[in-house]
């Protein structure tokens, strides 16, 4: 007997199935856009979820239901991820003017001799017989990054950590208990607090550094409000290193795994580019996206999503699809054409994807030589317990 595929995406949600939902995937992709029993759609093939990225009649806006009432507990307005234009467009612009072309062009470039200098300090201190390559390499590389970018004092992050780790667990899609939200809220609003102290120091004595940017910067949109200025912080500091850990020890697990492509890393240091767009492909940080709702009628590959439904984007299916993917469950870096969904796609794709992509690059020309005398102690390894945010917890090797 097969399995409804409502049961299959309930699956996909489960912890048990953390560490290969990809068969699941492939269940899931027999159909397309498929109603759950509690009438939500979920999407999984490659060219639906791509309209539907790009299509202006799917929302990502809060407007009612308990994303509103989170928001109102926290008492911040929703982040530019949560709204439609022209307000989202409005607020990345102005984020974006401190951060990229055409006003800031060499922000993201300019990092490159530091990152070089934090991976090199990172592979130096690991310590010496085993390592959590995790915990010692892929989670403090981005978090020094993007701290040192915003303007958060990194000495805060053992701080900020405990409140996001609990905060995240508000934003699976399996429904946490009521004393599991009413925590996540309240680290929101301790995160929050904590960011608005910041905000308002880096307002009165501004330095060289996104926040103070941000909060000082008259662009033709007119600056922020203390409330945006906070949520922004808010969505860029977790955004900034809860994902990109999961591409550096993504990538780490499959050079450890599959010791040919080690090999060739290696030898051609023009590999690493393809490599990274291969790992955002074929195991992607951020699996899927489950906060979009149709404001209208929708009718797509044969059936209608009704207006008002919730919509759950599956990227990492929509990857591995065969119709656009050639042999999509092979990992290869050489393969012709790399196309994926891995930093979503239209108004909302990764705001961060520039600034990822040069990490995960850096991270692993620096890596990559430790990992050709390392042995990976527990395959597979634990993973965190996000559906969304998939990655391992840990990554235990032994070094030679
Ligand atoms: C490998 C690392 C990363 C991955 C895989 C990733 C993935 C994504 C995806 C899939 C989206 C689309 C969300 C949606 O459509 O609802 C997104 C949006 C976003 N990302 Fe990233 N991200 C990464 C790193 C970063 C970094 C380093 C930053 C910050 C510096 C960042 C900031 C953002 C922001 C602000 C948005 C919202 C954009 C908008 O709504 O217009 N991301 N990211």
């Amino acid at each position: 007997m097969t399995a409804s595929v409502g049961s299959v995406f309930n699956a996909v949600l489960d912890p048990v199935n953390r560490h290969n939902p990809y068969p699941l995937y492939t269940s899931l992709r027999r159909t397309p856009v498929d109603r759950q029993p509690d009438g939500t759609y979920v999407v999984s093939t490659f060219r639906e979820v791509a309209d539907l990225l790009h299509d202006p009649r799917v929302s990502s806006q809060i407007d009612d239901g308990p994303d509103a009432d989170a928001h109102a507990q926290i008492g911040l307005p929703p982040s530019f991820l949560r709204l439609d234009p022209p307000e989202h467009d409005r607020l990345r612009r102005l984020a974006t003017r401190p951060f990229g072309p055409p006003h800031s062009p060499h922000r993201i470039d300019d990092l490159q001799p530091k990152l070089e200098d934090i991976v090199a300090r990172l592979v130096r201190d690991l310590p010496g017989s085993t390592a959590d390559l995790v915990d010692h390499f892929a989670y403090p590389l981005p978090v020094l990054v993007i701290c040192s970018l915003l303007g958060v004092p990194v000495e805060d992050e053992p701080k900020f950590r405990g409140w996001i780790d609990t905060a995240l667990q508000s934003i699976d899609p399996r429904r946490a208990r009521q004393e599991q939200l009413d925590a996540a809220h309240a680290a929101f609003r301790d995160l929050a607090g904590y960011l608005g102290d910041l905000v308002d120091r880096r307002t009165a004595e501004p330095g060289d550094d996104l926040l103070s940017a941000l909060a000082t910067d008259d662009g033709p949109d007119g600056r922020m409000t203390r409330e945006q200025l906070i949520s922004t912080a808010v969505l860029l500091l977790i955004a900034g290193h809860e994902t990109t850990v999961n591409l550096v020890a993504n990538a780490a697990l499959v050079l450890l795994r599959q010791p040919v492509w080690l090999d060739r890393f290696l030898a051609d240091d023009g590999l690493v580019i393809p490599f990274v767009e291969e790992v955002l492909r074929w195991d992607p940080p951020v699996q899927l996206l489950p906060w979009r709702r149709a404001l209208s009628d929708i009718p797509i590959a044969g059936t209608t999503i009704p207006q008002g439904a919730s919509i759950t984007l599956v990227l990492a299916a929509a990857n591995r699809d065969p119709r656009e993917i050639p042999d999509p469950d092979r990992f290869d870096p050489e393969r012709r054409h790399i196309r994926h969904l891995g930093f979503g796609d239209g108004i909302h794709y990764c705001f961060g994807a520039p600034l990822a992509r040069l990490e995960a690059q850096v991270a692993l020309r620096g890596l990559a030589p430790v990992l050709a005398h390392a042995r990976l102690l527990e395959d597979p390894p634990v993973y965190r317990m996000s559906a969304i945010l998939r990655g391992p917890r840990h990554l235990r090797v032994a070094l030679d």
